[in-house]
């Protein structure tokens, strides 16, 4: 495993001249970042030794290395879920890289469904803590201290301070954002009326299928980490007719594309 980490990242590094600082993780509908980044160096996943290929509609697959912000960073553009058949070693193999790159930052976005009764489809919310609801770990296994300690405490994963940046910038660029808990689930079902109320009950804000394990597995290696969901859709438990279809989760996802970026950009800058 852990050479597998090592020859990638070294093919990578032969690749480009700077070191990335911030690793991306592009959600669904919201590659359009990486087409923001200045000198950039993209390379299809299929080009990567021991990378997975991503598969799904609507989910180019390359990392994309270049400047945002005034940074080093490199951006998945399309990631690999869990849905697709990827074990979570797999899913969380590209976190791993790009921490053996450089990367001690990771920000994350996803498309999601919104259980608070408060959100609104197109809705942007800062994820403040997680709910870990795969029925497969991505730390399952033997632990690599080289990597990180076998029983890593959460209590503190999504950094406050980059919180409280995102916050302060979206009130001054104008931008309504929630702060919520994001609940993790397998997929590729979206959930019945029964799921979003018991998510809800949970404790959870918002649902989607993906984030939870890179998450995990970059908190495993000491990366601060900042999370940001798109709600796609609302969970309407009354008015079950009313169902939701990929195309518009990607729909109103690059819609909103404009208003994650100015966050994550500017966040970036003063990272
Ligand atoms: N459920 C799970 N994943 C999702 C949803 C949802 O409602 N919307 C976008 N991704």
């Amino acid at each position: 495993m852990l050479t597998k980490f090592k020859e990638t990242a070294d093919f990578l590094k032969s690749k480009i001249d700077k070191q990335p600082e911030i690793a991306i993780i592009l959600g669904s509908g919201l590659g359009g970042l990486g087409n923001k980044l200045k000198n950039q160096t993209a390379i299809p996943y299929e080009n990567i030794p021991n990378f997975p290929v991503s598969t799904v509609e609507g989910h180019s697959g390359q990392l994309i290395f270049g400047e945002l912000g005034g940074k080093n960073v490199v951006a998945m553009q399309g990631r690999f879920h869990y849905y697709e058949g990827y074990n979570m070693k797999e899913v969380t193999f590209p976190v791993r890289v790009m921490k053996f790159l450089g990367a001690t930052k990771l920000i994350v976005s996803n498309a999601a469904g919104g259980m608070n009764p408060k959100y609104k489809q197109g809705d942007l919310m800062i994820i403040n803590d997680h709910i870990n609801n795969f029925p497969e770990h991505p730390l399952h296994g033997k632990n690599f201290k080289e990597l990180g300690t076998r029983f890593p405490d959460m209590s503190n994963v999504y950094n406050k301070e980059y919180i409280k940046i995102a916050e302060n910038l979206a009130k001054n660029i104008d931008i309504t954002v929630h702060q919520g808990i994001y609940i993790g689930s397998s997929g590729p079902t979206l959930e019945t009326p029964a799921e979003y109320r018991l998510f809800r009950i949970f404790g959870a804000d918002a649902t989607g299928m993906s984030t939870v394990p890179e998450v995990i597995a970059a908190h495993h290696q000491g990366m601060k980490v900042f999370g940001m969901s798109v709600i796609t859709n609302v969970s309407k438990p009354e008015n079950p007719e009313d169902e939701t279809t990929h195309e518009e989760v990607q729909d109103v996802a690059g819609s909103v594309e404009p208003k994650l970026t100015a966050i994550i950009e500017g966040l970036i800058e003063r990272m």
